[in-house]
């Protein structure tokens, strides 16, 4: 787990067309996460690259990432990547139920399979929630409750500390809209998580999760969701594939305090 430290993962989505290109942003990102004290950085790259990157890590601060993974160690799933093979190149970090994969139709019980796998495996899956759109009524709450719930399933209990939860909402994800969720509405939906997990969990238990943002984070916005919703790091789309924007949001997380709950 990243400890006290706070976690940005870049999730580079299907970019950059060229391992040439992977490589140098990587390289441009792993210099700057070193210098940074107290974010941990973690590149989820498209899997073509991942056997490349990986032999240009250095140090402990920047790592790999995956976007995706079956449930099962392997087998006759075409197209499919395994927790195994993820383990072979140390991959420790795991993307589960983001929305661009839900909308393929990846469901809550697809989402629980890929979170207890890694789990059960020795993975930190990083967990993404978050509602489609907004209702005035409030309906979008029960949405985030039902993931987190159904994907929380028979996780066993000695390794829940494991899993990173992200509160990432559809609508504010860069290809759909340009502005982010506000630190107001992340603030209460970060409050409204916490009491979620403290009834599914336990309050001990449920104060060990990281609990994350992501939905266009930039330079601009950054440092006001650290300081005003509790969040300890991000999900970063696409800022991350500017080395400048990227390294300006590890420079702001870093020096930013979260507002404590
Ligand atoms: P974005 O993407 O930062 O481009 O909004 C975030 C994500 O989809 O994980």
């Amino acid at each position: 787990m990243a400890g006290k430290k706070k976690l940005i993962i870049a999730n580079w989505k299907m970019n950059p067309g060229k391992e040439k290109d992977a490589l140098t942003l990587f390289v441009a990102v792993k210099e700057e996460a070193a210098l940074r004290q107290n974010i941990q950085t973690v590149i989820c790259p498209p899997f073509p690259f991942i056997s490349v990157l990986k032999k240009n890590v250095s140090g402990r601060k920047c790592s790999i990432g995956a976007q995706n993974m079956h449930w099962e160690v392997n087998g006759a799933y075409t197209g499919e990547i395994s927790s195994a093979m993820l383990l072979d190149y140390g991959i420790k970090y795991v993307l589960v139920g983001h929305s661009e994969r839900r909308a393929f139709g990846e469901t809550d019980e697809m989402v629980n399979k890929k979170l207890l796998a890694a789990l059960r495996r020795g993975m930190s899956p990083v967990l993404l929630v978050g509602e489609t759109e907004r209702d005035s009524a409030g309906a979008f709450f029960n949405v985030v409750r039902d993931q987190i719930t159904r994907a929380f399933e028979g996780a066993p209990r000695h390794l829940l500390k494991n899993i990173v939860l992200v509160y990432e909402p559809v609508w504010a994800i860069s290809s759909h809209a340009a502005l982010p969720c506000s630190p107001e509405n992340i603030l209460e939906m970060h409050i409204f998580i916490k009491k979620v997990l403290n009834d599914l969990l336990g309050s001990v238990a449920a104060g060990r999760l990281p609990i994350l943002y992501g939905g266009s984070v930039n330079p601009e916005n950054a440092g006001g969701i650290i300081a005003e919703s509790g969040v300890t790091g991000f999900v970063v789309g696409n800022a991350s594939l500017d080395t400048r924007k990227f390294a300006r949001i590890l420079e702001i997380a870093d020096k930013m305090k979260p507002l404590a709950l």
